[in-house]
């Protein structure tokens, strides 16, 4: 690959074991090598080993689109490395996400439909208007990140299974805490940069015994809730009348797209995904709805834009819940998510994908087995594809606007083609509907001691989420 500019190795490694956040990595390491070229592509190492990273729109989009030539890499030695292990029980099964070919083909059909049917808005107005009731309580500076967590928490327990955490009222109660504590159990950097030692060890390791334990538990409840819901489903007919059809949990969608002839998910398979929602689902939107909260406390102009465009579709003064009509009118709020997941998109990185056979991206010859992955930080940071783009502008996104102009893909939080985030859609809706209820309730601004006065500090490691973000929140009515 010595024709593909190469990612510095020693500053690569050196800024992972110092916990250099992404954009600094960015600037310092990947977008100089990026940048050498008009074709954008770089070689470094990733967790996944050596790849070809991506960093321009239309090479994106032609990746994306042909997953014929560039399918997903479904069991990466990273991957396979780490069986047996916390993460490998939770993660590592048969599920959508992992899966290539065929049989992501025949589990995707029964997903997608659940997905396109679910957009349990009562679900979110409901969570939402509870977490700004216990803001409400709270004194002085909040904690966003934990608060959101909380809440997406709660939402995605009750839209994946009906089942209720109950984060947002006890962050301390059993589930939360076994949630939490396999969450970050699986994050160990230790056993996630040397799996084998859990692999072998775990057994004589106290600490890695009860995660492993934690975990056994937390299956065991799910596995029960699918086979409960199975038989429940079994006994009566599949209509529900008494829910709408937008409430139903995922669950119980993907059973009914089974008995509607779409294909079947075994158990196990079941199980598998619903653990790979949680963790595709929960912190990322977590993250997200925390970074508009942050980019809207430091552009008080855009907040008050934001909220103005709140109040004109919803009203003033009294607390209510968005039906999902009202939440197709939020244009602006949706500009705010948009550029949000732009400049602190919480995926840094799309999972690698492989070349089956020699061919060329953007003129650049790609031999068969080469690795490759769209570097999304890169990819909307690039100075070669937005203007300005350290700067926050929801005007980008407004129509006719410069996204609408940039051709291919410079736009990719979720992804694209065919294995563009299944959970899009209600991931936005949810979004727009706890930013326009917080809006309409609360004025927003950093406190004067915040980490963040400069510039947003995030966490090192994972997704892109803030660092100890604490704001004030002043109540409107
Ligand atoms: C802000 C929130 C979210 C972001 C930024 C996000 C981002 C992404 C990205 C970038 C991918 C594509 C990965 C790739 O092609 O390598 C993806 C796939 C996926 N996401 Fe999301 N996601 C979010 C929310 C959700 C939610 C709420 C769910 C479900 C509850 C979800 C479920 C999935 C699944 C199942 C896939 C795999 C789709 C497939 O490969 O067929 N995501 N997501």
């Amino acid at each position: 690959m010595r024709h593909i500019p190469r990612a510095n190795l020693f500053a690569v490694i050196k800024a992972f074991v110092n916990g250099k956040p992404v954009d600094q990595i960015a600037q310092e390491i990947t977008l100089p090598a990026a940048n050498q070229t008009s074709h954008g592509l770089y070689f470094r190492l990733h967790f996944f080993g050596w790849s070809v990273c991506v960093t321009r729109p239309e090479t994106a989009k032609y990746l994306l689109m042909h997953t014929d030539i560039f399918p997903k890499l479904s069991t990466t030695p990273a991957q396979h490395a780490r069986r047996g292990t916390v993460v490998g029980k939770l993660l590592l099964g048969e599920n959508v996400v992992l899966l290539a070919g065929k049989s992501w083909k025949e589990q995707r059909k029964i997903v997608s439909p659940a997905f396109q049917r679910s957009l349990p808005v009562q679900v979110f107005g409901k969570l939402t208007q509870k977490m700004v009731d216990i803001m409400s309580k709270e004194m002085g500076a909040i904690d966003v990140y934990d608060i959101t967590q909380r809440w997406a928490l709660d939402v995605l327990g009750e839209a994946a299974f009906g089942f209720h955490f109950q984060a947002l009222e006890d962050r301390d109660n059993e589930w939360v805490t076994r949630y939490n504590y396999i969450i970050e159990s699986a994050q160990k950097p230790l056993y996630f940069i040397f799996p084998s030692i859990e692999r072998h060890f775990w057994s004589w390791i106290p600490e890695r015994r009860k995660a492993h334990q934690e975990v056994s538990k937390f299956l065991n409840m799910m596995s029960k809730m699918v086979q409960e819901k199975r038989e429940a489903l079994g006994k009566t007919s599949t209509d529900q009348p008494s829910i709408r059809e937008n409430e139903k949990d995922l669950l119980t969608l993907m059973i009914e797209a089974e008995r509607e002839g779409q294909g079947r998910l075994t158990d196990e398979e079941l199980l598998s995904n619903l653990c790979m929602l949680f963790l595709a689902g929960h912190e990322s939107t977590a993250s997200a709805v925390s970074l508009i909260i942050y980019h809207l406390a430091v552009h008080p102009d855009i907040q008050q834009r934001a909220r103005e465009e709140a109040i004109r579709i919803f009203g003033d003064n009294a607390d209510i819940l968005p039906t999902i009509e009202q939440t197709r009118e939020l244009k602006y709020i949706n500009m705010v998510i948009k550029e949000t997941l732009r400049i602190s998109s919480p995926g840094v990185s799309m999972m690698p994908r492989v070349a089956s056979q020699d061919t060329e991206l953007s003129g650049v010859f790609i031999p068969k087995g080469t690795r490759l992955a769209i570097d999304m930080y890169d990819l909307h940071h690039n100075p070669k594809v937005w203007k300005n783009p350290k700067q926050f502008d929801p005007e980008r996104f407004a129509p006719g606007g410069e996204a609408e102009k940039l051709g291919g893909m410079p736009w990719a939080p979720f992804g694209g083609g065919e294995r563009q985030c299944v959970g899009m859609n209600f991931s936005l809706i949810e979004q727009r509907i706890s930013v326009s209820m917080l809006l309409r309730k609360y004025e927003w601004c950093l406190p004067e001691d915040s980490i963040h006065k400069e510039k947003l500090v995030t966490r090192a490691a994972g997704i892109i989420k803030p660092l100890d973000l604490f704001v004030l929140f002043t109540k409107r009515y």
